[in-house]
């Protein structure tokens, strides 16, 4: 009998990536995916330690599965919890410690070893313990990619696919260089055969993943090479000859990373998409240095310059901290400036979080709390502001629209526009639309790039409808 595994997902896209892979590497061994905790043999919670409150979340959520384990004990059923990911990469011999009711602990390198690792906690079960405890957080030589199994369901049209992981930038702020650790690139060859693998399912958009993605330099194959390995431009031309390939994106990209190949990719290949999530972080210069960031304000600007050169209408997103250890007014002023002079299709903002182990925890000019969210109240009025602008500059618009899920109403579909807007695509009036039930009903829409005219723009999404299918 096949048993079930509930998988809960945190933090950025890379985590969604490595959930879906968990499942992939758990399906030979007779795991399916469950949709809850409570009918579950397995759950795993795949967490993220980039701010207090995202691994706070992880032992409030342990604790509430600790009760669906011992009521599961009591009618004789067993469950296993597994704590993957970020929190515990960084806390996890803590974790053992302080929450005893956690069988396994895994780091996101480590994800492929995960049946070897239920194996020995059933023994451990076999020779009578109540819970099991096995960890494994090390950085392993052979990489999970390695071990990925080749056969792979994609149950959505756009799907993630990890290029790249680690940092080497040590952002002052930040956990990901600890938790992820050193810089990695996968080969060229095994990119473009995962992504081939995703196209033959039926895959029609593809992002790019690392934490830093475009420091990308993944080896290239072929003996005649003159480098040996390939930028991300580069990789990104492989991947648009991917028949079935139509939309490429990547993320989280640097400022300083930003090559002439890179850019030149927006300009030169259709399915290189007009959007780019560019965290700035902060608009001061002397925030930017303390941050370790590496770059000005200045440069920042002149990378935005050269981007919609080559792609006017290219979108743009970023990621900022308020209330960096330091920041005065002054700063903060600067960063508002800066907003106002890009302007941001959206973008991500958030309070300066002291992370354990990171220098600018240390710093002793903190930003007292209070200031930290007037601040950020009102950098996210002028952003909700300027995403607001945008999606009303795209009103009337004829676009392409991948529908990717079932929308809220009847006859819709949700899909996104090429500057990644959700949109709601009525579909109520299309040949075949309704006419045979709710299941048949979108056959031949969905998972599809259909031309849509945009006839209403919200705050967070907008409305279309169907031009030709
Ligand atoms: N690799 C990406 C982002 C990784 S984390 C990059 O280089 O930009 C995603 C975002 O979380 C960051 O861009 C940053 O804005 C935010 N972040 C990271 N550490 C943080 C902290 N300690 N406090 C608040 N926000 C943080
Ligand atoms: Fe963190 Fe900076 Fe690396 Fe991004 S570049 S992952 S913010 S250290
Ligand atoms: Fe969080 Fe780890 Fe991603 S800390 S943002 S899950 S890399």
């Amino acid at each position: 009998m096949s048993k079930k595994v509930f998988i809960k997902t945190y933090g950025c896209q890379m985590n969604v990536y490595d959930s879906n892979r968990m499942a992939n590497v758990l399906k030979p061994v007779g795991y399916e995916v469950s949709d809850s905790a409570e009918d579950a043999d397995l759950v795993i919670l795949n967490t993220c330690h980039i701010r207090e409150k995202a691994a706070e979340k992880v032992y409030s959520e342990i604790g509430r599965l600790k009760l669906t384990k011992m009521e599961k004990a009591a009618t004789g059923k067993d469950m296993f919890i597994a704590v993957a990911g970020c929190v515990a990469q960084a806390e996890g011999a803590e974790m053992m410690k302080r929450a005893p009711a956690v069988d396994l602990v895994l780091g996101p390198q480590t994800y492929h070893r995960l049946p070897d690792m239920l194996s020995e906690a059933q023994a451990q079960r076999d020779a009578g313990r109540s819970s099991s405890r096995v960890m494994d957080t090390e950085f392993p030589i052979d990489t999970k990619f390695d071990s990925l199994p080749t056969e792979s369901d994609f149950d959505r049209p756009a799907q993630f696919l990890t290029i790249q992981e680690g940092c080497d930038k040590f952002c002052a702020f930040c956990v990901v260089p600890y938790t992820r650790g050193a810089e990695y690139s996968r080969s060229v060859a095994d990119v473009v055969a995962e992504a081939e693998r995703m196209a033959a399912k039926g895959v029609v958009e593809i992002t790019l993943l690392g934490q830093n993605v475009n420091a990308y330099h993944g080896a290239k194959d072929g003996e005649n090479t003159q480098d040996a390995t390939a930028n991300l431009g580069e990789l990104i031309r492989a991947i648009d000859g991917v028949e079935g390939i139509s939309r490429i994106r990547y993320t989280t990209s640097h400022p300083r990373d930003m090559d002439d190949d890179l850019i030149n990719a927006h300009r030169d290949i259709a399915a290189c998409m007009p959007y780019l999530h560019l965290p700035v972080q902060s608009g001061s210069d002397a925030i930017l240095e303390a941050m370790n960031r590496k770059h000005t304000r200045e440069d920042y600007f002149q990378v935005i310059e050269r981007l919609r050169a080559a792609r006017p209408d290219l979108a743009l997103s970023s990621d900022f901290i308020v209330g960096f250890p330091g920041e005065t007014d002054q700063d903060f002023e600067d960063t508002l400036d800066l907003v106002r002079r890009v302007k941001f299709a959206q973008a991500y903002s958030f309070k300066y979080s002291p992370r354990p182990g990171t220098p600018a925890s240390v710093i002793e000019e903190q930003v007292p709390e209070d200031v930290k969210s007037e601040r950020l109240t009102r950098l996210q009025a002028l952003l909700d502001q300027q995403q607001q602008e945008f999606n009303q500059s795209t009103l009337g618009m004829e676009m392409d629209i991948l529908l990717e899920r079932e929308g809220k109403l009847e006859g819709q579909l949700l899909g996104r526009s090429p500057y990644l807007q959700a949109v709601h695509v009525d579909l109520s009036g299309a040949d075949n639309a309704l006419d045979e039930g709710k299941d048949q009903a979108y056959n031949g829409y969905m998972g599809k790039l259909v031309r849509v005219k945009i006839v209403e723009a919200g705050p967070r999404s907008l409305k279309g409808v169907l031009i030709s299918a």
